[in-house]
């Protein structure tokens, strides 16, 4: 088979990078590792910037997110038993919109099955061959061998995937931080905490109340990586969140049966550069924050929009843009990664903070709260850099 672009990765990246392409007359295919029943049962992120909202609707995938998704003005920041609000419209103009990306997944999924898009579910041993040369894909379906012939490869394949690692090593430079804590994350069908987001600081560690809609609610807590998720009851994470968020909000917060319980680890990664030869990385195969921000999905998406403009403006004839995507995505990574990494730092409780470590987390938070510029600076990144 013969492409002009493939797309390695059927999650968010992908999926929208095959949309956007088809609709400027791209032809492409996606081979993904995991069953389209897993891709869609996954529980990853909820926070949509308003670029990322805008970028849906301008190709078509906004109506059930305008339907059902939930626009919010501002979010809460909690610290020793009381919170403040950080009013992002006010203070920026712009919304964030609550819609889970098992949602957005799934739409991209419905748009890519109504234009009749190739998806291939459960390829095995996806190999990327002669990247500087005449590329070209191979993997296995059904015990048979495949090949496919194309002129770009796109790498949305996570953090985990195999683009990345094509990339020889004296090319592709890579930081990291690792940090010494996860998060442990609850759905459950109750009422959400507060109408808005409530990230808090608490001696005992980070927590998160946010929600998915009126009778679903999301909820985190900082808690050690390795724990096994079995020390977890219902039972200790109610009382340990509770112990966390503000004493008004615990004590009238609705609890109930998890209905999904994971430990996610937390780190700081970039690789760049994000293009070599005829492959390019895109989304978590290129980079990975920390989840406090919510940043991670929106990255992707701003990845996927320099990307389609590139190729768009390749096959028009002009080169510019895949000659500039990784520079002009890396500029965002960058500042999207320092948001994050300050944002969990200020947030969470470290080993190594000691006394004064923590006196100086609990006085940025009062200059937060005072502080109109801080606030600015905060809901600026939060509501999502221009493109
Ligand atoms: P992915 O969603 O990882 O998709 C990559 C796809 O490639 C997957 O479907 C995978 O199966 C497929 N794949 C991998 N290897 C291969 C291969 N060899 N061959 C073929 N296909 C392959 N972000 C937030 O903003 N907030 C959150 O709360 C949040 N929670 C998260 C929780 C977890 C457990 C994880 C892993 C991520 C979370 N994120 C969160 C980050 C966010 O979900 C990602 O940034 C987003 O999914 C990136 O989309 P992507 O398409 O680039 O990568
Ligand atoms: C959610 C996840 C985040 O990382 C975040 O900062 C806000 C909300 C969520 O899953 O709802």
């Amino acid at each position: 088979m013969r492409v002009q672009v493939c797309i390695i990765g059927g999650g968010p990246s992908g999926l929208l990078l095959s949309h956007i392409l088809h609709r400027a007359g791209i032809d492409t295919v996606i081979l993904e590792r995991r069953s389209r029943a897993h891709v869609l049962g996954r529980i990853r992120a909820g926070v949509l910037e308003q670029g990322t909202v805008e970028t849906l609707r301008a190709h078509g995938l906004g109506d059930r997110m305008d339907a059902e998704g939930f626009p919010h003005s501002g979010t809460y920041v909690a610290a020793r038993n009381r919170g403040f609000r950080v009013d992002f419209e006010r203070l920026t103009g712009k919304r964030v919109m609550v819609y889970g990306q098992t949602e957005v997944t799934a739409d991209l999924y419905a748009a890519r099955d109504a234009d009749s898009g190739r998806i291939v579910d459960e390829a095995e041993g996806v190999t990327i061959h002669d990247a500087g040369g005449r590329p070209h894909v191979t993997y296995r379906k059904d015990g048979a061998e495949h090949r496919i012939d194309c002129d770009w490869i796109a790498g949305c394949d996570g953090f985990h995937g195999v683009s990345r690692a094509t990339i020889p090593a004296d090319v592709l430079r890579t930081v990291e931080r690792v940090y010494p804590f996860g998060w442990l994350g609850v759905l459950s069908r109750t009422k959400p905490a507060a109408h808005e987001l409530i990230y808090a600081n608490n001696s005992r560690g980070f927590a998160l109340a946010s929600m998915r809609n009126e009778g679903l609610s999301r909820y985190y807590i900082q808690a050690p990586v390795d724990d096994p998720l079995e020390k977890w009851t219902d039972a200790a994470f109610w009382d340990e969140l509770r112990r966390r968020l503000p004493s008004d909000v615990a004590e009238t917060m609705e609890t109930g049966p998890s209905i999904e319980k994971s430990i996610a680890p937390l780190r700081s990664f970039v690789a760049e550069p994000m293009r070599w030869n005829r492959l390019f990385l895109v989304g978590d195969a290129a980079h990975i924050v920390p989840p406090t921000g919510a940043k991670g999905l929106n990255l992707a998406v701003a990845d996927v929009r320099y990307l389609s403009e590139a190729l768009i403006a390749h096959y028009a004839g002009d080169d510019s843009g895949v000659d500039g995507y990784s520079d002009r995505a890396l500029a965002r990574v960058w500042k999207a990664t320092r948001f994050s990494w300050w944002f969990t730092t200020l947030m969470h409780r470290f080993p190594e903070d000691g006394t004064f470590g923590t006196r100086m987390k609990e006085a940025e938070i009062d200059y937060l709260e005072g502080s109109e510029a801080a606030q600015a600076a905060m809901a600026e990144n939060y509501v999502g850099l221009p493109y």
